[in-house]
């Protein structure tokens, strides 16, 4: 133990106070007759810790010297130079009391004036640890982590609070009554892009706001309307509107999955175009009584609508079958996910919540995202059975910002909450636009190209 400290005796002067510091001594200047000795006598000793220190010039051995503290300044006067207690170290990084406190991703790190440094010790969202443990269970949990920038430098918390989003429910939503004996068939692999061409949404990004909640119903409701509408509704509805206008939800600190359908399904939204999402709470801009003229929407092409899009009343999904039945009849539904730390750094695979993360990060987050579809993936002797999702976190997260997550075993609570609502689509076609059975068949492919008009910022009402 000794020999330890007193390698560190030789490094830096930092090292060397703080060595002196922890051990003040004194040693040879405790001696009572020779305090120095020349040569080598091995009686020329001081007790300290748990060993022996020496105040001959035998100890001067570089790296395998051994001794006492206060030699330099007792045997050879050599004055440790004022204030000693100044400089700091953290991970290679020297400061003192003066300088700005040092960051380590998620902590920040002040040098005190005895010369040692505290540090704030929040969890962080991702750390070296953390990374190292995903790496090492890699081929045992059959999915890849990968270190993201964003994440870098944000603590767990912040993580929970503002890139998910979504409460625990309260209450079940009513489950749908089985319309179907489950007798359908359902093919290995489905995905819903694939099956509707151009009539599913993009990948969002919540950006820094838990509004997941908002963004989660939108999509499916969006996708819901081009799907059931047949491509007549190709719209993108806007969840800053629920995120700003939804009465006892918190905007980006999170809310209900039932009090957004609520809202879609009382008073309907606008498109998102309209109301551009802002990745913040403002002040809601749509009364109740708005349409999509008094609004100042631009209305769609294709459909004679000046209603906002209201979607029918939510309904949950209780098995893995219903869900799939689900999705493949009426398009992406809505599922709660309950995120562990490890989540955050998934970039491709099944993903299953791991051991890495360890038991003090547990306090785990709710999150809800869109199941677009689903598969299977052959492993040796193995079939897993996974969903694909997608998330709100962008393209640059996950595989293109979808995730696949193991199909079937309630994995992170995946299954027990799933809900899907249907659109009120507008069923009259605009007669002059329709030109015969031609354009029936181009919207019913899907190859239609979405109105790309601009349109202007909401509120700049002409009255
Ligand atoms: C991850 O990235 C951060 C910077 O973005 C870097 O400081 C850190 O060392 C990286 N860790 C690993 C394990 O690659
Ligand atoms: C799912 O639930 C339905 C009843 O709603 C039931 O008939 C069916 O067997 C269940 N399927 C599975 C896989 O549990």
């Amino acid at each position: 133990m000794f020999k330890l400290a007193a390698v560190v005796l030789i490094f830096s002067l930092v090292e060397a106070n703080r060595f002196r510091s922890e051990y003040p001594g004194p040693y040879c200047a405790s001696r009572r007759y020779d305090k120095c000795c020349h040569d080598r006598q091995d009686g020329c000793a001081q007790p300290i810790s748990t060993t022996l220190c020496y105040c001959d010039e035998f100890c001067e051995r570089g790296d395998h010297g051994d001794c006492c503290p206060d030699y330099e300044e007792v045997c050879l006067g050599i004055v440790p130079p004022e204030p000693l207690q100044e400089a700091c170290s953290h991970k290679g990084h020297s400061f003192t009391p003066f300088d700005p406190p040092v960051v380590d991703n998620c902590n920040t790190c002040k040098c005190q004036n005895d010369g040692t440094v505290s540090c704030t010790d929040d969890v962080c969202l991702v750390d070296d640890a953390l990374l190292r443990q995903l790496h090492h269970l890699e081929r045992s949990i059959g999915w890849q982590a990968t270190n993201y920038s964003e994440w870098w430098g944000h603590k767990y918390d912040e993580g929970k609070t503002f890139r998910l989003g979504t409460f625990y429910p309260k209450f079940k939503v009513k489950s749908m009554s089985r319309l179907t004996n489950g007798q359908e068939h359902l093919p290995t692999h489905f995905d819903a892009t694939t099956y509707w061409p151009g009539f599913i949404g993009e990948v969002k990004d919540q950006g820094w706001c838990g509004s997941s909640w908002a963004l989660s119903t939108a999509s499916v409701a969006s996708d819901r309307f081009a799907i059931l509408s047949k491509g007549r509704e190709i719209v993108q509805l806007a969840p800053q509107q629920i995120i700003s206008c939804v009465r006892r939800s918190q905007g980006c600190s999170g809310g209900h999955l039932d009090t957004a359908w609520n809202y879609v399904r009382k008073v309907g939204t606008v498109n998102d175009e309209c109301y551009p999402y802002i990745s913040a709470q403002n002040a809601c801009k749509i009364r109740p009584s708005d349409t999509l003229i008094t609004a100042n929407c631009d209305l769609p092409t294709k459909v004679d609508r000046t209603n906002m899009y209201k979607m029918g009343p939510a309904f949950s999904l209780n098995n893995e079958t219903d869900i799939m039945i689900e999705i493949k009849k009426h398009g992406p539904v809505q599922a709660i996910l309950r995120v562990h730390r490890d989540f955050f750094s998934y970039k491709s695979g099944i993903y299953r919540h791991s051991a890495a993360s360890s038991a003090g990060d547990e306090r785990a987050g709710y999150h809800s995202v869109r199941l677009i579809g689903w598969g299977e993936e052959r492993n040796g002797y193995e079939t897993t059975k996974y969903w694909v999702a997608v998330n709100s976190w962008g393209r640059w997260w996950g595989e293109n910002g979808r995730f696949r997550i193991v199909r079937g075993q309630n994995e992170c609570e995946i299954e027990s909450y799933v809900l899907a609502s249907l659109p009120y689509v507008h069923q009259q076609v605009k007669p002059m636009r329709q030109v015969g059975e031609l354009q029936e068949m181009i919207v019913g492919t899907g190859y239609v190209p979405h109105p790309s008009r601009r349109y202007p910022p909401y509120g700049r009402r002409s009255g």
